[in-house]
């Protein structure tokens, strides 16, 4: 058997220790399937002395990434410290510098600075793999990089993270509260360091920053997503949405429209029944509707060590398998100088369906007086419900929950404010976009 390719790992978290424990339990196999050894010769991590299962005194200890990222005893630099700035960006160009291959799962670098880093993989001739950055462990970046070339792409949407999936699912099954459920996300290891980023959706737009340049042949922009987490999603939401036959999701969606892309971040009503809808706990998944391929979806674990170290894992075996010399594909399904700059269609202009759940005075006229602003505004409406007030909810305010057919997000925003000009409203609305499914 040939040389070894040999790994130099930064970052021994729930990840990097998962992907240690892959390659030492592994390496017979892992061999045989690519044709070469698969060695770890340096590590790095913030502590040397965290008890992480295995032993790092096998391995040769690197206190600077930079330093292990351009170190002339390894091949193939592994990136699992995370985070959008340095160290690991600073470690990652040292390494495409140094004409090391590079894996990364880290989605907030990616989303940041993937063009400037695809560029250097490119110029350098090596590769930049990063399969474990979108997805966990379901191998969408290679179905998107490679499997789909051939196709022109639509739509893509998915569940893009485990946390809030997991969340709204338990809040869902077992009337939990979310600060529980969220507390019980962290401590199984799905949630980021800062779980901010899972539950405000920073994390999920991250992902979908890197599937909507694969989608589109855009350039990578984060910034231009439209963005809105789940903490404002209620019990009332969650239940008033299941007894209208939908259930709520926080959804990554990027669409191909006449006047941009809409890349957008938002919990989302799908239909009970639809297969997103079925998607729960931590499992996230992607669909993708293209020509000619049409409609296709991937389901799996969107977090977690072992599902995610196997994803990096698998990046590293291309490497290892890949012939010495042989033009490696570009990062981002295309090179660089052929991406276009990302054109934003306006999230006003969005079309859908809605759901808006108001707290109003229950006093005769309220509900004609909704009619009327939705009516002003052109909204044709689906359903209108009147609910009990529950709890200790005054007996003088009621829920009313209107399902709205496809309108724009101006025509909601302005139809909303009339309502809270009439002044019968308690409290602010509540306003769920509804996804629409093929
Ligand atoms: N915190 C992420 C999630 C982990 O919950 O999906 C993978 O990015």
């Amino acid at each position: 058997m040939s040389n070894s390719i040999r790994l130099g790992i930064s970052g021994l978290g729930t990840v990097g220790a998962a992907l240690v424990k892959i390659v030492e339990s592994q390496d017979a196999e892992l061999a045989e399937r690519c044709g070469r050894a698969i060695t770890i010769t340096g590590v790095n991590a913030r502590n040397k002395g965290a008890d992480r299962g295995f032993s790092t005194d096998n391995y040769t200890w690197y206190d600077d990434p930079v330093a292990l990222a351009s170190s002339d005893d390894i091949d193939v630099y592994v990136e699992l410290m995370g985070g959008e700035g340095d160290p690991a960006l600073a470690a990652v160009k040292a390494a495409l510098k140094a004409g090391k291959h590079v894996v990364t799962a880290n989605k907030a670098l990616l989303a940041a600075h993937g063009v400037e880093l695809a560029e250097l993989a490119e110029q350098a001739g090596v590769l930049l793999n990063y399969e474990a950055a979108v997805a966990g462990g379901i191998p969408i970046i290679k179905v998107m990089r490679e499997s789909l070339t051939a196709n022109s792409v639509s739509r893509v949407f998915g569940i893009l993270n485990g946390t809030c999936n997991y969340i709204l699912t338990r809040m869902e099954d077992e009337g939990m509260s979310f600060d529980d459920c969220l507390k019980d996300a962290q401590a199984l290891g799905f949630a980021e360091a800062d779980p901010t980023f899972d539950i405000e959706g920073n994390d999920t737009a991250h992902k979908l920053a890197i599937l909507t340049s694969l989608a589109f042949g855009t350039r990578i922009a984060p910034d231009a997503i439209y963005l809105e987490g789940i903490t404002k999603i209620s019990i009332e939401d969650i239940e008033a949405a299941r007894d209208l036959g939908y259930r709520i999701k926080l959804l990554g969606v990027a669409t191909k429209t006449s006047s941009g892309v809409e890349s957008r971040v938002h919990p989302a009503l799908v239909p009970l029944g639809s297969a997103i809808a079925e998607i729960g706990g931590v499992t996230n998944a992607v669909s993708i509707e293209a020509k000619p391929v049409g409609s296709l979806m991937m389901s799996g674990p969107g977090a977690g060590g072992d599902a995610t170290a196997s994803a990096v894992a698998g990046d590293i075996c291309d490497i290892a398998k890949a012939r010495p010399g042989h033009q490696h594909g570009p990062v981002l399904g295309q090179p660089v100088t052929s991406l276009t700059p990302h054109a934003r269609s306006a999230m006003r202009s969005h079309e859908g369906g809605y759901f808006i759940r108001l707290n109003v005075l229950d006093k005769p006229g309220t509900m004609a007086a909704i009619a009327t602003r939705m009516a002003e505004q052109d909204i044709s409406l689906e359903s209108i419900v009147q609910r009990r007030a529950k709890g200790t909810a005054s007996s003088e305010q009621a829920p009313i929950i209107l399902v709205t057919h496809e309108t724009t997000e101006q025509a909601i925003k302005n139809a909303l404010e009339g309502v809270q000009k009439d002044g019968r409203l308690v409290g602010e609305a509540q306003m769920i976009r509804i996804e629409t499914l093929g």
